[in-house]
């Protein structure tokens, strides 16, 4: 089955309700330029999913950033997956290095997170990505693969089967600093060969998205790589012109 790739924005702590659906009404005016051929996702703030499920294009789904993994209890401050679910959520992110690093998420609560989107028949977005240092010291493979194993570690084979999983490498987050597409599709072939390793041909038609300053100008050269999925997009996704641009660019390539 091939793939079909998957533009997924995550605009982090950014926007109101007002700026979320100035967004979705200017992503609507360009919906020509979402090609049936893709599949398309904003995680927003809790704040803005109601207004995006009613104003977004039909074809741009709806990812939360976060979630916590039990169903509900005294967790003042948190959110749970079957609240997510009622906003019609399709997406989940799991795992985003911002999450590790400055939340202290580990990777056991990564896994029950994980666990607790699919409980709801969400897609969990398993985020992975070695930092700088670990580039530098050669141990890139073994972290990702790592945080592959230990993310999916609570899951049976038919729900890995229903993740998509994201190679985030940190050093290219936020900083304009792209890892090439060689670069990329060297970790994600090798994250796909851990999954073959997990559920044998399934992991064929698991979705693997490269994220890390993708914008318009590469995002077409990165998804026409063979493991290349789609892109996890930050800052660029924040404007309904480079989101539709980055749209139009997958598209070509379909
Ligand atoms: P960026 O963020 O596109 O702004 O680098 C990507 C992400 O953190 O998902």
């Amino acid at each position: 089955m091939a793939r079909k790739p998957l533009l997924m924005g995550n605009w982090k702590m950014n926007k109101t309700v007002a700026e979320a659906r100035e967004f979705a009404e200017q992503l609507g005016q360009q919906s020509q330029s979402l090609c049936n051929d893709a599949d398309y996702a904003v995680c927003a703030p809790f704040t803005s999913l109601h207004i995006l499920r009613v104003m977004l294009p039909a074809n741009v789904k709806l990812g939360a950033q976060n979630v916590h993994f039990e169903e509900h209890g005294a967790y003042t401050g948190e959110i749970s997956a079957s609240m997510l679910k009622e906003f019609e959520t399709v997406y989940v992110l799991a795992g985003h290095s911002e999450r590790r690093q400055l939340f202290g998420e580990t990777d056991e609560i990564i896994a029950k997170k994980v666990k607790a989107i699919l409980s709801q028949q969400m897609t969990p977005v398993l985020c992975v990505g070695e930092v700088l240092d670990q580039r530098d010291a050669g141990k890139t493979l073994d972290v990702v693969r790592n945080q592959l194993n230990k993310g999916l570690a609570e899951l049976t084979e038919a729900e890995i089967g229903r993740c998509v999983v994201a190679y985030e490498p940190v050093w290219a987050i936020g900083t304009g600093r792209t890892a090439t597409s060689e670069q990329a599709e060297e970790v994600i072939a090798e994250l796909r060969a851990a999954l073959r390793q997990k559920v044998g041909a399934t992991a064929d038609d698991i979705r693997i998205l490269y994220g890390g300053s993708v914008k318009p100008a590469n995002v077409a050269e990165l998804c026409s790589q063979p493991n290349i999925d789609g892109g996890l997009v930050g800052g660029a996704s924040l404007q309904a012109d480079s989101f539709a641009q980055m749209a139009a660019e997958i598209c070509k390539g379909v």
